[in-house]
């Protein structure tokens, strides 16, 4: 006997981030499966696929929005569900990795978190990952499968191009983000940069900006960072870099996480715009008139695309998506 099989893509999300779910389903041209997702009085939740998976390459779409715990633990029930009903391939989707500054033992007596989280994928039974500018790309090395790293450089390179500001300089808040900052301004033809940036000890929302590196007088400044979440990083730079003499202060991040008082420091601040990604839900109560929402949708949907099709993921980002 002989079977000639076909492959299947099957993609379900997750209840954090239906909008990109939505997007990321009408790019590739599939309708999203029905998990029939649930939760019980008493807080458990629950998923049933509504059609058979069996012998299928299926995408378990969610990002980690808050609460990130529910957000997580749904995820890893959906992969559970498909690997009991015989997913050739689970792939969990993660455009934003929960727990990812957690990726290290900063003092003692501390968890690794982040490797934490992959070990729950992976025990659900996800065979690979994808995600997008993870925290610190080494996290990759938590999970011992495949693991395809996305950036939404792109997207932001698109839009940064396409305002054409002033004299522009590419600025890094912080040491970690200078290869990324080197990394756009290298794209951009910009200068690059950087801030000597502090967090004073035990106090973790609250941000020092020290010192200015790179000439940045008279100039439009352009913050790089990956996540924005009290937005206590990206403001105190921006304060800085007016301070020595820039004549406009731009941000932009992947992952708007936006954590109370990120949207009142935002307003407030010295910033003339911030651009941020749709890897995470932003509610309408969190836009405000200088934010600036790119959608990640498409860049997703091509790299799904390719993990079906076994073609190169690192093409469509000409290799930059590994800092
Ligand atoms: C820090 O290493 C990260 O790259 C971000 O700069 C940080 O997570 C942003 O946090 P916040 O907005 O609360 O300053």
């Amino acid at each position: 006997m002989e079977l000639v099989s076909k492959k299947r893509l099957e993609l379900y999300a997750g209840r954090s981030h239906p909008e990109l779910a939505r997007d990321i389903a009408a790019h590739l041209g599939v309708q999203l499966g029905n998990a029939n997702l649930r939760r019980f009085a008493d807080s458990e939740d629950h998923c049933q696929f509504g059609e058979s998976v069996r012998g299928a390459d299926v995408f378990i779409f969610q990002t980690h929005a808050r609460p990130v715990n529910d957000s997580i633990m749904e995820q890893c029930i959906m992969i559970d569900a498909a690997k009991r009903a015989s997913a050739r391939r689970i792939t969990a989707v993660c455009p934003y990795l929960g727990y990812s500054r957690q990726d290290r033992k900063a003092s003692g007596r501390e968890p690794i978190s982040a490797k934490l989280v992959t070990d729950l994928l992976s025990v659900a039974g996800a065979d690979r990952i994808v995600s997008v500018d993870l925290h610190a790309s080494q996290i990759q090395g938590f999970f011992d499968g495949p693991w395809d790293h996305l950036t939404a450089m792109p997207v932001l390179i698109d839009y940064l191009r396409s305002e054409r500001l002033h004299d522009p300089v590419m600025v890094a808040p912080d040491a970690g983000r200078i290869k990324v900052a080197e990394r756009f301004s290298q794209h951009l033809g910009w200068d690059l940069a950087f801030v000597y940036k502090r967090r004073p000890k035990g106090a973790p929302t609250q941000v020092e900006a020290v010192e200015v590196i790179g000439n940045v007088s008279g100039r439009t400044c352009v913050i790089i960072d990956d996540i924005v979440n009290t937005a206590g990083t990206i403001c105190a730079a921006a304060d800085l870099l007016m301070e020595r003499g820039a004549s406009e202060v731009w941000a932009a991040a992947t992952h708007g996480v936006l954590s109370d008082p990120a949207v009142d420091r935002l307003k407030n601040s010295s910033l003339a715009r911030v651009a941020v990604t749709d890897t995470l839900p932003i509610a309408p109560e969190k836009r405000f008139d200088k934010l600036e929402v790119l959608t990640v949708s498409g860049i997703i949907a091509a790299a799904i695309d390719a993990v079906f099709a076994d073609t190169s993921v690192s093409e469509i980002f000409g290799g930059d998506n590994q800092v």
